[in-house]
């Protein structure tokens, strides 16, 4: 039989993401709902370990799922990924009678909270918080809806100037080892190019297909570029464009971390708000060690090793109807 959980601690940890907040909020309501104490756990793991643990109420999470960013700050923290820096947190939760842990975050977080629920008897449940979407188990990450709205809007924006003068973009956009956010993103903006590192770059035939548009006075083009695509990135590949192509009025635009800010959308704040409700859920039932996740709309829970070494792929049949919707 499970221990009853009785005091839990929720933090957010890695990149911030839009909803975390909506997450904390929803973790917080529901804990004291079930009558448990609840605290947060300020800048992710490193909270943990230098004791920054605060009770949460009601009201500690008031007017906060509307807003982009994180109330419990975060961090990557390093000492975490020792077992003497473990050992300091569990001592310091064991002290406080924390006896589980939300954590929310990407696939770094969710390494943490393995190894740590595996060497100590405190149960971690994890919710997937990235705009980068390289998790399993799950159809959504937290904050993955507002970082592609914000690209796309931002691509929007490029392109009427871009109309203006007939000029090429390179737009290099977030994601860190995936893809998700410039496919998404350049899907919903009709980039007439979209490389992510999920496919080998075939930088000859981007080149073709440039100088054949150009033949045919086709001048505005968008290359939508993820930023661990294989080549290098945008600058690598506008560097090449423009040796080849000199002729065309090339400009580069890379998105940044304005991607990772602002309000969440509705949908983001709605697949938080069931993941944080969830994971209270997941730690009274006696679950421990995995991720909760949203797959065709109802709840799934994967073991977070699962999540996180069996990444996503994408189709083929996504890569062909870029081709043909971008002809
Ligand atoms: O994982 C989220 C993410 O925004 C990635 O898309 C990006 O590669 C990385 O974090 C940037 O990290 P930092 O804010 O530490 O530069």
């Amino acid at each position: 039989m499970a221990k009853k959980v009785t005091k839990i601690g929720v933090l957010t940890s890695g990149g911030d993401s839009p909803g975390m907040n909506a997450a904390i909020r929803a973790v917080v309501r529901t804990g004291l709902y079930y009558g448990m104490e609840v605290f947060g756990i300020m800048r992710g793991y490193a909270g943990i370990i230098e004791n920054d643990i605060v009770p949460m109420h009601s009201r500690s999470v008031a007017n906060i799922i509307q807003r982009g960013g994180t109330v419990l700050k975060t961090a990557r923290c390093k000492e975490f990924m020792q077992p003497e820096g473990r050992k300091k947190a569990y001592d310091n939760l064991k002290a406080l009678g924390i006896d589980g842990l939300v954590v929310i975050g990407g696939d770094g977080s969710f390494r943490g909270a393995d190894i740590f629920s595996r060497e100590f008897d405190i149960p971690c449940i994890g919710l997937p918080g990235t705009i980068d979407k390289d998790i399993a188990g799950t159809d959504f990450t937290i904050g993955f809806d507002t970082a592609v709205n914000t690209a796309v809007e931002a691509i929007d924006k490029i392109r009427d100037t871009a109309d203006a003068h007939d000029r090429l973009f390179i737009i290099e956009v977030m994601g860190r080892d995936a893809g998700y956010i410039a496919l998404h993103s350049g899907i919903a903006t009709g980039a007439e190019h979209i490389l992510i590192p999920e496919r080998k770059t075939d930088i000859e035939e981007l080149i073709v297909s440039l100088q054949e548009k150009e033949r045919r006075k086709k001048l505005v083009n968008m290359v939508v570029v993820a930023e661990g695509e294989e080549f290098g990135g945008a600058n690598e590949v506008a560097k090449v464009v423009k040796e080849r192509l000199p002729s065309a009025d090339t400009r580069v635009c890379i998105l940044g971390h304005i991607q990772r800010g602002g309000a969440p959308t509705c949908l983001d704040r709605l697949i938080a708000s069931r993941m944080g409700f969830a994971a209270v859920e997941c730690l009274i039932q006696g679950k421990h060690n995995v991720m909760v996740g949203i797959v065709n709309n109802k709840l799934q829970y994967t073991l977070l090793e699962k999540a996180v070494k069996s990444k996503q792929r994408i189709g083929e049949d996504w890569i062909k109807m870029v081709k043909i919707l971008a002809s």
